[in-house]
């Protein structure tokens, strides 16, 4: 995944790397490194393993000098983190230096060959190959970087976004993407480089996205110079960012998750602004009005996601196909893309990522395509690959998601998809004009809800305190309660490292209850709907067995809460809205576990938050 900076111009290049490197921290932080290139034309390289906090540590009494440079944050995808492998790599001759995001597939048959003209290699990484590699096309053919560049890519297969420094031409950098996202600010005579917009928008909001298959040569004092791997010239498109700079702080709160949990409220109604409106008892949503043939008469919805999206897809397939009675399938973007689905041009795909760079789903996204389905994405981050590669869709608004851990998003994404599906029913007719002012009013109240849910904090941190040690958690739910619970157990694995299963509670007979004795904490989403018997008789059954039950009811539950070892209140709500408050005391107890047992919350091991790479 990793995070990539670089600066040229006639400040010193370190503070702006290091501001960035911290900026982009969220999509990697396993080891951080820098190049620079001094007054004297020397090439400085330093890295270390760890945070981008160490490898400050590292360059103390150093020499970080020089007005040009490009930096990375890692998420190791070949060859383990230490300071090796971390980069920049650098070439043999040690002129040229570059830093990757991606993963270059054809790394073995490359390095084979460079082996056998006897190239030599300190890390284990596929980037060390490529960059021997440009250095290899760069000498055999005496060539400008930027034209070795575009020729060693040619031999490439796989995604990257790269930045390379010539020690020899000290006022270049030339960068290059395919899959992996990269963005050029263009300040007064400097230019900026990042993996996305946030190093770049405090020194200038003028931005350029390089687009797939394009290579840049930045020269200081010289206009971007764009050309495709053919060769053929593009013309850079300069845009606007906008940015807010203050949200990528953590204003007070201990922890970005904790502040992003506490943002819930005020993002649904970011979400909610402009397209739901009470008054007129009418949804409002751009994509559907500007598509509405498409999206009307589409014989199917696919859902490609990850992870937590994918969970927020699995409550959509219920709304969509409960309010629009359009049948709805959801996929793993990763299994989707090799699964050769039999979708064409009536399909709808809908898309959904907070990063808008996760590789996988934006494979799905161009496999969908090429069969000719329309796609709708749904996203957070505003100008990142999934919204520029998609036909329409909607922003969730939810604002930066810092926390590795996705909250806010997963609330903005089920309240995007319960307005999807509404505006959808509005134009189909699909649900009677009752139940459609009823849900549109209820969701109206969603976010006051959410605070009351929100002032269980203090009690849920309690309750944290005694599932420290726990081992292993289960969490169960039925209906739109089954995502939920899915969302619980992954917030709890990724943040506590604490093994957590989600499962239907209806299946737990089926296999997994043989895992319940008195040392089994049960988490059940047990709210009044439809279900609620058949949830009752499931809990008993846990009870049978001395699981440990910490049940999330409905304000005023007379029967469950009877039975269960602790009890978290939440307010009523309709059961199709019912994920938007329920899963907010999941949250908080996966934080608060994780914070009890001393974990990095914000920046899980292994994790990172953008996965670019498949
Ligand atoms: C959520 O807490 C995770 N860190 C992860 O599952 C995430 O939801 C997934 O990687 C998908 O990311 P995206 O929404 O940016 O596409
Ligand atoms: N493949 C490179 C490495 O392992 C870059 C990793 C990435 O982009 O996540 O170092």
């Amino acid at each position: 995944m990793c995070g990539i900076v670089g600066y040229i111009g006639n400040r010193d290049a370190y503070p702006v790397l290091i501001k960035g490197l911290k900026r982009l921290e969220y999509r990697g932080y396993d080891s951080a490194g820098v190049a620079l290139i001094n007054a004297q034309g020397q090439l400085d390289v330093y890295k270390t393993k760890g945070k981008v906090a160490d490898l400050e540590n590292f360059v103390v009494e150093k020499d970080v000098s020089g007005t040009i440079g490009i930096a990375h944050t890692r998420w190791a995808t070949h060859g383990e983190p230490n300071s090796a492998n971390a980069h920049p790599h650098v070439s043999s001759s040690r002129n040229l230096a570059l830093v990757h995001n991606g993963i270059i597939e054809n790394y073995a048959t490359i390095k084979a060959k460079l082996l056998a003209k006897g190239y030599k290699f300190c890390s284990e990484t596929d980037t060390e190959v490529l960059v021997q590699l440009i250095e290899y096309v760069q000498i055999s053919n005496h060539l400008s970087l930027f034209k070795a560049v575009q020729l060693a890519l040619r031999q490439v297969i796989g995604a990257y976004a790269i930045a390379v420094l010539d020690k020899k031409n000290p006022k270049e950098i030339v960068v290059a993407r395919k899959s992996s996202p990269l963005v050029i600010g263009v300040g007064d005579n400097e230019y900026f480089v990042g993996s996305d917009a946030s190093p770049i928008v405090e020194y200038t909001n003028k931005v350029v996205y390089l687009k797939d298959g394009e290579i840049a040569c930045i020269t200081l004092g010289k206009d971007l110079e764009i050309v495709n791997l053919n060769n053929v010239k593009m013309v850079p498109e300069i845009k606007d960012v906008e940015f807010n700079l203050g949200k990528l702080e953590k204003g007070g709160y201990p922890h970005f998750m904790l502040k992003e949990v506490f943002e819930q409220p005020d993002c649904i109604i970011d979400c909610m602004r402009g397209r739901v409106n009470v008054e007129s008892q009418k949804v409002l949503l751009s994509a559907v009005i500007d598509h509405k043939d498409k999206l009307l008469n589409a014989r199917r919805f696919i859902i490609v996601a990850c992870g937590t999206s994918w969970h927020a897809g699995l409550i959509g397939k219920r709304l969509i196909e409960s309010f629009c009675r359009i049948p709805v399938e959801v996929n793993y973007a990763s299994e989707f893309r090799y699964s050769d689905p039999l979708i064409d041009e009536r399909d709808v795909v809908i898309a959904i990522s907070q990063s808008g760079e996760t590789a996988d789903t934006l494979a799905a996204i161009e496999l969908a395509k090429s069969k000719g389905a329309f796609i709708y994405g749904i996203c957070n981050a505003i100008g990142s690959s999934i919204p520029r590669s998609t036909e329409t869709g909607s922003y969730i608004h939810v604002g930066p998601e810092i926390g590795v851990a996705s909250t806010k998003a997963f609330t903005g994404q089920v309240t995007v998809l319960t307005i999807l599906a509404l505006a959808l029913a509005q134009e189909k007719h699909t649900m009677t004009k009752e139940l459609f002012i009823k849900v549109l009013d209820e969701l109206n109240r969603i976010p006051e809800k959410m605070k009351e849910v929100l002032y269980l904090d203090q009690q849920i941190s309690n309750l944290a305190k005694i599932f420290t040690y726990a081992h292993n958690f289960i969490y169960m739910g039925r209906g739109y309660s089954y995502p939920v619970a899915l969302e619980g157990a992954l917030k709890l694995k990724e943040i506590s490292y604490i093994h957590a299963e989600g499962y239907p509670a209806a299946e737990m007979k089926h296999g997994p209850i043989a895992l319940v004795d008195i040392e089994m904490p049960v988490v059940v989403i047990a709210t009044s709907g439809s279900l609620y018997e058949k949830v009752v008789s499931n809990v008993q059954e846990i009870k049978a067995r001395k699981g440990r039950i910490i049940a999330i009811v409905t304000k005023g539950d007379q029967v469950i809460s009877k039975m269960a070892d602790w009890i978290i209140e939440i307010p009523e709500t309709l059961e199709c809205l019912d994920p938007l408050l329920t899963t907010l005391p999941l949250q908080l107890l996966a934080y608060h576990i994780a914070v009890c047992k001393g974990m990095n919350v914000d920046q899980p091991r292994n994790l990172a938050k953008s996965v670019t790479v498949e």
